[in-house]
């Protein structure tokens, strides 16, 4: 990593690192864990960044706020992120760099990165933000969608770094640029191909890592008529998904969506945002009744 890109890792760190706030609420559905988290300082003892993200992340399934993995550089800790498993939802952006460990990242279930909060550098705004960093591999096979902000991954100073630049950004960014910075050639060994079983047509072969299971396939509605925003049923490339919708949709309305960009009200409609305050009305991106 050159002097210039360290500084301005240094700095975004500074501004970036996270604190955060789990609360388990104890209503219906056991399944959803949603975790409040806000920006504040980073911690100089690896030790106790560890047992931040730890504390701020384990078994979220809603993390609203920012996924940010960062600075995990001491080889006398075993950085287990198994505690990162089921996280399917992200209201802000998510962060991965600075890390000498793990060697694989997984976000196995990661499907949403909302992007209501951007990553913001002078020159990109970013939902997604990956530099810097020791990691081979970074799993996230399920994410289908970042609804607002850039996709910024510096494979210059993560060299060792796979898989990554075959993905179709373009299908899971909505709103924003897609900047892949190439590792350079001489400097590295040559990362394995995708599998054969991720080959499609006309379009090579897209994954996340080597196994089959690791494909990134097409969009289910790759066909979309233009007016839709690549949004649209399948089969039915001239109906639209309703802008609540993430993902896709089986219909037009907001009540036929695969995915909610934000909340879902208890008629199974995607909403802005929950009729009730407090904020603590959502659980997850259920809406909560009266
Ligand atoms: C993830 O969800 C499964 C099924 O609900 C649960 O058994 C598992 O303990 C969860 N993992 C974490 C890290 O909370």
């Amino acid at each position: 990593m050159s002097f210039e890109c360290a500084l301005l890792w240094g700095l975004l760190i500074i501004l970036f690192s996270p604190h955060t706030k789990c609360d388990e609420i104890p209503v219906s559905a056991p399944s959803v864990k949603e975790c409040h988290v806000s920006v504040v300082t980073y911690y100089s003892d690896p030790k106790v960044q560890w047992a931040r993200l730890k504390r701020y992340y384990s078994g979220c399934t809603h993390v609203m706020g920012n996924l940010i993995v960062s600075f995990l550089e001491d080889p006398s800790i075993d950085y287990d992120l198994s505690f990162l498993e089921n996280v399917t939802y992200v209201s802000g952006h998510v962060a991965i760099f600075a890390n000498n460990f793990p060697k694989v990242v997984s976000l196995p279930k990661l499907q949403i990165i909302r992007g209501k909060e951007t990553f913001r550098t002078d020159s990109y705004s970013a939902g997604l933000v990956i530099g810097a960093n020791s990691h081979q591999q970074i799993y996230m096979p399920s994410l289908k969608e970042i609804s607002n902000g850039d996709v910024f991954i510096d494979l210059e100073s993560s060299r060792d770094l796979c898989y990554l630049d075959t993905i179709d950004w373009y299908s899971i960014a909505r709103h924003g640029d897609v900047k892949i910075r190439p590792r350079p050639e001489s400097s590295h060994e040559p990362c394995p191909a995708c599998s054969r079983a991720c080959e499609v047509e006309g379009r090579g072969r897209r994954c996340w890592g080597p196994s089959d299971d690791l494909c990134q396939w097409p969009p289910a509605s790759a066909d979309c008529d233009d007016k839709c925003d690549n949004r649209c049923p399948v089969n039915h490339p001239e109906v639209c998904c309703h802008d609540q919708c993430a993902i896709g949709c089986t219909g037009p309305t907001g009540r036929d969506c695969l995915a909610c960009k934000d909340y879902k009200l208890w008629d199974g409609t995607c909403v802005y945002q929950c009729p009730f305050q407090p904020p603590s009305s959502p659980h997850g991106q259920d809406c909560i009744q009266g």
